[in-house]
């Protein structure tokens, strides 16, 4: 299989158009075969409930070429089952489990040629999302709705590559309590659009929300969760019901635990206790684990000791296995790896 002639390690976190997608509609309360298309455009009616309401959920994995040469996603049960969920959650009819993945597996196989090559540091980054078809004017579900999996490939999602950020504590909340911040819903990322263009306006990378209800307390970024190692080397994460549920973040705690030997707290984190941390990371797929070397609080600067040119040694350990784990280097946990080819 030839690869596209694409400058991979230069790629940035952009959409670049493959060849094939994923496409399966619901109608009549059943979904249909599903078919890959070439056709990259979505034509929907004017007043598509995704359009009036926002009734799109989506999800976010990547493929991977290991040292070896293959082609493996990393853990594509756990969006089936977050897709689920969120689906659920918006009234949505969900894409059935086994047909997620196998519309995972058709999809980054017909666009092959776009898979990153081994040690180029750059993945092939998969959207899968759902969203309501037909008319809706009176706020209600739609009856129709379509499921889709496209593929692109990316390089880093934060500029300049692995490098420490400066994150701000946000004036904006990202989700209520008993909201949608647990869902991987549009709406939530439409909400932080204002948040990240003046955060970026004013030189920080990224958002740090904190709990709506008493704001001390840690929740997320717009696109990733929170790591924290202590000073005495335990890895601290918050737990919280309206953030994200992390499938990096999970499997970070799984590693540090089991690979790393490390104690791991998931437990409520407050603002005022980050100052006594040695390093901060953001996880997600697109972040994979992009460290974090200074956190400002209204003026306040929150200085981790790992600095602002390296990631902490902590940190790194935890990269290192979590990315030797998906690209083959490192055996992988029963169940973590799905071979594509
Ligand atoms: N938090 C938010 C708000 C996200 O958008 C994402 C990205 O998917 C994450 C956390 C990380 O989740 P995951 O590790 O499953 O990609
Ligand atoms: C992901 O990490 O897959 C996400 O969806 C986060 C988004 C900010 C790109």
């Amino acid at each position: 299989m030839e690869k596209k002639n694409i400058d991979w390690s230069n790629l940035g976190f952009g959409y670049v158009q493959t060849d094939k997608r994923y496409v399966s509609n619901f109608k009549d309360g059943s979904w249909d075969e599903g078919t890959l298309t070439s056709d990259a455009t979505v034509v929907i009616n004017e007043c598509a409930g995704v359009l009036q309401y926002a009734q799109t959920v989506f999800e976010g994995l990547k493929a991977y070429t290991t040292e070896d040469g293959h082609i493996v996603t990393f853990r594509p049960d756990l969006n089936a089952a977050r897709l689920k969920a969120s689906a659920e959650r918006l009234e949505m009819p969900a894409f059935p489990e086994d047909r997620f993945i196998d519309a995972i597996v058709q999809t980054v196989a017909a666009n092959e040629a776009y898979v990153p090559p081994y040690g180029s540091g750059a993945t092939l980054y998969i959207r899968p999302y759902l969203f309501g078809t037909n008319p809706v004017i009176g706020v209600k579900p739609a009856d129709e709705y379509q499921f889709r999996v496209f593929t692109t490939p990316v390089g880093p999602y934060f500029k300049g590559g692995v490098r420490p950020l400066t994150i701000r504590v946000s004036d904006f909340d990202r989700a209520a309590p008993h909201g949608t911040g647990h869902i991987k819903a549009g709406l939530n990322y439409a909400m932080s659009l204002h948040a990240i263009v003046s955060a970026h306006k004013e030189g920080y990378d990224e958002n740090l929300y904190l709990d709506p209800a008493t704001r001390t307390k840690v929740e997320e970024t717009g696109g990733a969760n929170f790591l924290f190692v202590s000073k005495d080397g335990k890895v601290v994460t918050p737990k919280s019901s309206s953030i994200l549920p992390s499938i990096t973040r999970r499997s970070l705690v799984y590693v540090a635990k089991e690979y790393l030997g490390l104690e791991v707290e998931e437990r409520e984190v407050y603002l005022s206790e980050l100052e006594d941390m040695a390093e901060c990371g953001l996880c997600g797929t697109a972040a994979v684990i992009s460290p974090v070397g200074k956190i400002v609080d209204h003026g306040k600067e929150i200085c981790f000791p790992s600095g602002m040119s390296e990631m902490g040694p902590v940190t790194k350990k935890l990269y290192e296995t979590l990315t030797g784990i998906q690209m083959g280097r490192i055996e992988a946990p029963e169940g973590w790896i799905k071979v594509i080819r």
